[in-house]
């Protein structure tokens, strides 16, 4: 049986492995909406979405059976550490969100559907989902690296 500790820090230790794979995948998805690519930087985006669900969802079964962290053992720079991270996060989760809902906007155009009759969408959303969706990459590439922070923290008082 492991003991809390150690369970938590198995868990963002998979956390961090999942968001590393967040990042490639997403990095990955930028490059083909890049080269033209829409479908398949439609199916990439789904993927990392896909990930970034089951994140959350492993959170609050964390959350459930391990509780929240003991902040009150940490120094003041680790727990600034800690919510400089959360903030990255949040911007990856609300742009990536907003990215998502605009980018269903396109699915049924010709950008995305070669066989769709619809008109192309209009340039003013374009530019703004290719806006927050490089506003969520960014958060998510930061929330990788302030995550290797946090983690190096935690084993560090283990
Ligand atoms: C969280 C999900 C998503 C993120 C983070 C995201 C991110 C991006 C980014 C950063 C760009 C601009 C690439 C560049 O030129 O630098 C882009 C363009 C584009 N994306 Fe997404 N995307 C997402 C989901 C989707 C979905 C679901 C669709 C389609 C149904 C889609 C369709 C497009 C299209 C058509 C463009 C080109 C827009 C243009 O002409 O400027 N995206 N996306």
């Amino acid at each position: 049986m492991l003991s809390p500790m150690t369970a938590n820090l198995v868990f963002w230790s998979g956390a961090l492995v999942n968001l590393a794979l967040v990042c490639v995948l997403a990095l990955r998805g930028v490059q083909l909406a890049r080269q033209q690519e829409f479908p398949r930087h439609r199916r990439q985006m789904f993927a990392v979405s896909g990930l970034v669900l089951f994140f959350l969802v492993s959170y609050v079964v964390k959350l459930a059976f391990l509780g929240k962290e003991d902040l009150t053992v940490w120094s003041p720079s680790d727990v600034l550490w800690l919510r400089i991270h959360e903030t990255c996060v949040g911007v990856m989760l609300v742009a990536g969100a907003t990215a998502l809902v605009l980018g269903r906007r396109f699915a049924r155009t010709q950008l995305v559907d070669p066989d769709s009759e619809a008109p192309p969408p209009p340039a003013r959303l374009c530019r703004l989902h290719r806006v927050v969706g490089r506003i969520a990459v960014f958060g998510a590439v930061s929330g990788f690296a302030t995550a290797a922070v946090v983690l190096a923290g935690m084993f560090a008082r283990a």
